[in-house]
């Protein structure tokens, strides 16, 4: 069992990876500089879990405050989740997104270089495969960034890669994440987007509260079954999961590894409406608007090489990503009959 640093680790994808770990065993410490974070958010994983979770509030870029943080509790592994993550925003203001994502990651990574840790995990994402030829996406399809947030992915695992060539890493793990949604079952812990959301399941999921009047549909004449965009949607509790098993891979071998988290199965907008409204039992109003540009009409893993390589295989299904996403919206709404 490892203790192993978290950054960001009081985010969405971090807190359900770290009752995951705790229930694996492993020992968590908690670093973020609660810019996208909720403050309590560590102190509900402690009542979640039971478990005592030392936080450390530090932004990743301060190399003396990671390094100090490293020193006080050697640890074997860090799983490496801070960074700022909206693709108009990165447009918008590439240089904060470069100076955040890059710099920051290099900072991180001399800080673990001189406290001697070797050993990393990293939040990356599908979007880097940007207008892919083809569905199912395997790793080696080629990677075309589209925008700065994706180029800031792209070069992190870079960086963490050729680290590991060179031998200043002894093993990493680019995770390319493909859409994450849902909470954890207890609605203790969940995704809390600021202003309007640009990912499906969490506006869906302010429609069927009413904070908002309906939810739009970018597109219904793609070439899919129905029309409208299919996508790869992964409950955040298998993401967890995956998290946990790459890590333990990580531990035992040195390997440097870029692996897609997916189901490998593509849900459309309106198979996940349809999906919600069983889950739930309420009714969602559409806006069916014209196609944003830059969306493909369809986007999804081949996740064979995470199940070969570390044995993982998400397990939980879109009823179980709309109950769950539906339960944690629903409690912060104070709606009860769920
Ligand atoms: N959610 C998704 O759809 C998705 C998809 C693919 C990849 N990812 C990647 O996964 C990772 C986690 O995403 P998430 O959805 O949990 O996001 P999140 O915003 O909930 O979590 C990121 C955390 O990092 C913290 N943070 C930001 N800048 C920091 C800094 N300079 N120093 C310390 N902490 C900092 C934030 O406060 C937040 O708690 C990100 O790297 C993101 O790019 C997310």
């Amino acid at each position: 069992m490892a203790r192993v640093l978290l950054t960001g680790g009081a985010g969405y994808i971090a807190s359900h990876t770290a009752v995951v770990l705790l229930e694996r065993g492993h020992e968590v410490i908690l670093l973020d500089d609660f810019s996208n974070a909720e403050r309590d958010v560590p102190a509900r994983l402690e009542r979640l879990t039971g478990h005592n979770l030392p936080v450390i509030e530090a932004d990743i870029r301060d190399s003396e405050a990671v390094s100090a943080a490293l020193a006080a509790q050697p640890v074997a592994a860090v799983i490496h989740f801070a960074a700022l993550k909206a693709v108009g925003e990165s447009e918008a203001d590439p240089l904060r997104y470069y100076d955040m994502n890059i710099i920051g990651t290099i900072r991180l990574l001399e800080a673990m270089q001189a406290g001697g840790v070797a050993r990393i995990v990293f939040s990356s994402s599908a979007t880097v495969y940007g207008q892919p030829d083809s569905s199912p996406i395997p790793e080696h399809a080629p990677t075309r960034v589209q925008n700065i947030y994706g180029r800031t992915k792209l070069v992190m695992e870079d960086l963490i890669s050729d680290l590991a060539r060179t031998g200043k890493l002894r093993a990493a793990a680019n995770l390319r994440y493909f859409n994450p949604v849902g909470a954890h079952p207890s609605a203790m812990i969940g995704e809390t987007p600021r202003g309007v959301p640009n990912n499906l399941m969490p506006y869906l999921t302010q429609v069927a509260t009413g904070r908002r009047p309906c939810l739009n549909v970018f597109g219904t004449d793609y070439a899919t079954p129905d029309g409208t965009g299919v996508r790869d949607y992964i409950h955040v509790m298998d993401l967890a999961e995956a998290h946990a098993l790459a890590l333990e891979h990580i531990l035992a071998h040195d390997v440097a590894l870029t692996v897609n988290l997916g189901t490998g199965i593509g849900i459309s907008v309106l198979e996940m409406v349809q999906a919600f409204e069983r889950a739930t039992g309420r009714a969602i109003p559409l806006n069916i608007s014209p196609r944003r540009p830059g969306d493909v009409a369809s986007y999804y893993a081949n996740p064979a090489m995470a199940e070969r390589i570390f044995g993982w295989k998400a397990r939980l299904n879109i009823e179980d990503m709309c109950r769950d996403a539906w339960r944690w919206e629903a409690a912060k709404a104070g709606i009860n009959d769920v």
